[in-house]
């Protein structure tokens, strides 16, 4: 009877244990419950939080985490840490129906959730196109480091920052936060948090590597969510963003750009599965009139440097569904500013970082370093 009642309390032991590691391990290797919590702060009071497991807990909504000071609650839905503030979480996770929160800001996080819900895709391509937007960073410079993606999206590039070593913390303000926990689940050290870039839930000078790619010109105040990230960063830690550019001397992406534009004035209102459904006729467009003249062109001895100056001609190093990706994004998104290499170099000057360096990668990738006599103590 005793040797029963011990080996029912052992199993009730074992059970209880598996139960707490298999709520608070996320998933991913290395985040433990400590890790997590040195980590995040409050996006309001910028405090500790705590977690709290739920004694209601049901499938979708495991434990939360709990503000120290304001108390503020924040869910951990799907092992996502939800860390928002009232309302624009409910905006965002009830889709646009509550009050009082930047419309904007909820159109560009459901717009960007039902793009990456509808491209998840982890092709191959994305090797490349990581180790383009990282140099002169190769695949050494990740291991060890503790890495900010600023707007994952679908996770593509946390996984490859991921996988060459990096602890990757990858931050998205919408639904796409569920496909970058998907597929950056396999590689294990990636902990994917619903949170928003001008209120980063994390304590200042966290991170080695800041990168942010293909975001920030989607925001109202593109310069200051920079500036502000610059807060995560530890002195001597570097940062890199990619940004949109506006073409200077060359007349036919100029006009491009122009009519595309216009077209988004139109086309960022409408419904995001009517512009999904206009992106595939757009891409077979841009297909017909650039990408595969480009791919015929190129062949032709002497004219490879004529088609080198065709728009659009990336796309030819890429599977068709990512240039539909592309026009869905290009004439979906509520936001878009472009910018001259001057503009991004005079954001990083403005800054204060050391070894800055703007350049061209069909778009503006800017880099610097945080001097190490810029520690701030908050
Ligand atoms: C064009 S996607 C780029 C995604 C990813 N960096 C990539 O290159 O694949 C822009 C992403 O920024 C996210 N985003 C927009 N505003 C944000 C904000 N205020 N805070 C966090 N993420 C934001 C969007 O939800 C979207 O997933
Ligand atoms: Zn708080």
């Amino acid at each position: 009877m005793a040797v029963a009642r011990v080996s029912c309390r052992l199993i009730l032991l074992v059970r209880r244990h598996r139960l707490i590691s298999l709520k608070f391990d996320y998933g991913a290797t290395f985040v433990t419950g400590e890790n997590l919590l040195d980590t995040l702060r409050c996006p309001r009071c910028h405090t500790r939080l705590n977690r709290r497991q739920n004694s209601t807990a049901h499938e979708t909504q495991d434990n939360e985490l709990v503000c120290s000071q304001c108390f503020e609650r924040f869910p951990i839905i799907d092992d996502i840490p939800r860390l928002l503030l009232p309302p624009l979480r409910e905006a965002i996770l009830a889709s646009g129906t509550a009050t009082g929160i930047d419309k904007q800001q909820v159109n560009t996080a459901l717009s960007f959730g039902f793009e990456w819900t509808r491209f998840p895709e982890m092709y191959k391509e994305w090797h490349e196109s990581f180790l383009k937007y990282m140099h002169p960073h190769g695949p050494d410079f990740f291991r060890g480091k503790k890495v900010l993606d600023a707007g994952c999206g679908n996770g593509r590039f946390a996984y490859y920052a991921a996988k060459y070593g990096a602890e990757v913390w990858a931050i998205d303000l919408g639904p796409a936060v569920e496909v970058a926990r998907r597929n950056t689940e396999p590689v294990g050290n990636v902990q994917v948090i619903q949170a928003d870039l001008y209120q980063p839930p994390f304590a200042f000078e966290s991170f080695d590597f800041i990168y942010s790619l293909g975001v920030l010109h989607h925001l109202p105040d593109p310069e200051s969510a920079f500036q502000n990230l610059l807060g995560y960063l530890k002195p001597g830690g570097e940062i890199q963003i990619y940004l949109y550019w506006q073409p200077e001397g060359q007349p036919i992406k100029r006009w491009l750009l122009a009519f595309v534009g216009m077209a988004r004035q139109v086309t960022r209102r409408l419904p995001h599965a009517f512009v999904y459904a206009l992106a595939f006729p757009a891409a077979v467009a841009a297909y017909g009139f650039f990408v595969w003249p480009y791919r015929i062109l190129k062949r032709v001895p002497g004219l490879g440097k004529f088609a080198e100056k065709f728009p659009m001609k990336q796309y030819a190093s890429f599977p068709f569904r990512v240039c539909v990706n592309d026009q869905l994004d290009r004439f979906s998104a509520p936001i878009e500013n472009r910018y001259t290499r001057k503009e991004i170099t005079d954001w990083l000057i403005r800054a204060g970082l050391e070894a800055i360096d703007t350049k061209p990668v069909f778009g503006w990738v800017g880099s610097g370093r945080k001097p190490v006599s810029a520690s701030v103590n908050r």
